[in-house]
């Protein structure tokens, strides 16, 4: 798995998923979208720094974006191929499945709202890893513990938009994976965070913590 920045990973496995792909605007990233031939592309939710490059990514590439209707609707009209889904729902790509849960924040571009967001959990080669996008802690994350034996959580810790390091621990407590990579610090100048506290807290709590800089990847 490659940490790209930001909320951006690709899972590398049978085939190749890119979640929230927010590139040529990160400061803080290098890879650039022709670096990138994904086989499906997810994107939480409609701000910038989650839709980020995915449309050019999709037009280019042929890969689908898998994300709820109306954003599928807004990509597709834009010239990108869509999916749509949404929460509980259940899609089988053949090399991953993906299911759709909550996410608690907002869906919107330029200000004006665009569905809802929503969080995944992808399930590839035998491993499920769940990306919770931007979201504030919420305890249905119990649900998605119990129904799945996570190897991986890919949370948000930057506070101010999301869940900060204290309920990012509460989150793993709920969903209880065995590794966590922390996200969304750092990019921008109001979610400046040293994420060594955090890892640290989550060891404790038995859980793996692999706090990876911008252009790292991760053996999973
Ligand atoms: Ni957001
Ligand atoms: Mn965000």
């Amino acid at each position: 798995m490659d940490f790209i920045g930001h909320a951006a990973f690709l899972l590398r496995g049978k085939g190749e998923v890119l979640i929230d792909p927010y590139l040529t605007e990160n400061p803080l990233t290098e890879v650039q979208p022709e670096d990138l031939q994904p086989d499906l592309i997810l994107v939480t939710h409609a701000h910038h720094d989650h839709l980020g490059d995915a449309i050019d990514i999709s037009r280019r590439t042929g890969a689908p974006i898998l994300t709820t209707p109306e954003l599928a609707s807004h990509v597709e009209g834009e010239g990108a191929t869509a999916m749509a889904a949404h929460m509980g729902g259940v899609v089988n790509m053949g090399f991953c499945e993906v299911k759709l849960f909550p996410a608690w924040h907002s869906s919107s571009i330029d200000g004006r709202m665009l569905g809802v967001p929503v969080s995944f959990v992808i399930s590839m080669d035998g491993i499920s890893v769940y990306h919770a996008g931007d979201t504030a802690l919420f305890g249905d994350m119990a649900l998605i513990g119990e129904e799945f034996d996570l190897e991986l959580a890919l949370l948000p810790i930057g506070g101010r938009y999301t869940m900060g390091p204290e309920d990012a621990l509460r989150a793993l407590g709920l969903l209880r994976p065995k590794r966590v990579v922390p996200m969304h610090y750092d990019t921008f100048d109001t979610i400046r965070l040293d994420p060594s506290r955090f890892c640290s807290d989550a060891e404790e709590m038995g859980v793996r913590c692999h706090s990876i800089p911008p252009g790292g990847s991760l053996e999973v």
